[in-house]
């Protein structure tokens, strides 16, 4: 449909980084996974058009604070950071961080004097470099998690620390890995917003509660992830 002439609030602006399945990720010219069908289904409730731009992981925030997008939708956890940037959406799913390794490592979760790979600017990122799972011998951030992965793979780094669903993506995508699942640090994926939209904040909340009280929501998850 022509928007030509229409209003820019007709468009709702998505901010991703599509490099995250099953949340997001590329599928020919367009994006799939369940962050792209929740905020499909948000733009159909506030009667917008959906206009998704994949991005670096790191520059979403900004592209929300600067006015670029509406909405950071890229299974962005919930922190305390965060918040002084942006404001989030009530939760729409939750998330642990796991570490990943190859089959033959015995390591039982502490990754002190290893070498750790990240998606940079990620939850992942911040809880390596604090310490938690111990003093590594180097960070090693990259642009996106699967390429973490594959170093891992290919022995040019011990670990990965990432979300959980994904991990278990990659880790099938990959041979010779496994997950261990760090248990410890427990995380909520919620949308991203500027701090001066509260109407579009009020609305988007609106609607994630319609999807989760229709069971919409659940059924996009259960889509993409099987238990
Ligand atoms: N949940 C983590 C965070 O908020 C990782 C999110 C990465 N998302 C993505 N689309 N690459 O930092």
């Amino acid at each position: 449909c022509s928007s030509s002439g229409s209003a820019e609030s007709d468009k709702l602006i998505m901010a991703t980084n599509a490099e995250f399945p099953p949340f997001e990720s590329k599928s020919g010219d367009g994006f799939v996974g369940i962050d792209i069908d929740i905020m499909n289904a948000v733009a159909k409730k506030l009667g917008k058009e959906l206009v998704v731009e994949d991005m670096e992981f790191d520059s979403i925030i900004p592209a929300i604070t600067s006015g670029k997008a509406d909405v950071g939708a890229a299974g962005i956890t919930v922190t305390d950071e965060r918040k002084e940037e942006v404001n989030f959406s009530d939760p729409y799913a939750n998330a642990i961080q796991v570490i990943i390794v190859r089959e033959d490592s015995t390591n039982n979760g502490d990754l002190t004097g290893l070498k750790v790979g990240v998606q940079q600017g990620t939850t992942g990122d911040t809880f390596v470099d604090w310490g938690n799972f111990g003093e590594v011998a180097s960070l090693e951030r990259y642009s996106k998690g699967f390429e973490a992965v594959q170093a891992l793979a290919q022995g040019k780094i011990d670990a990965v620390v990432i979300d959980n669903e994904p991990a278990k993506v990659f880790v099938e995508e990959n041979e010779g890995l496994k997950i261990l699942e760090s248990g410890s640090i427990s995380e909520e994926y919620a949308l991203a917003l500027s701090k001066n939209n509260d109407a579009l904040l009020a609305d988007i909340n609106k609607a994630i509660q319609e999807l989760k009280d229709s069971g919409e929501l659940q059924q996009i998850i259960d889509k993409y992830i099987a238990e």
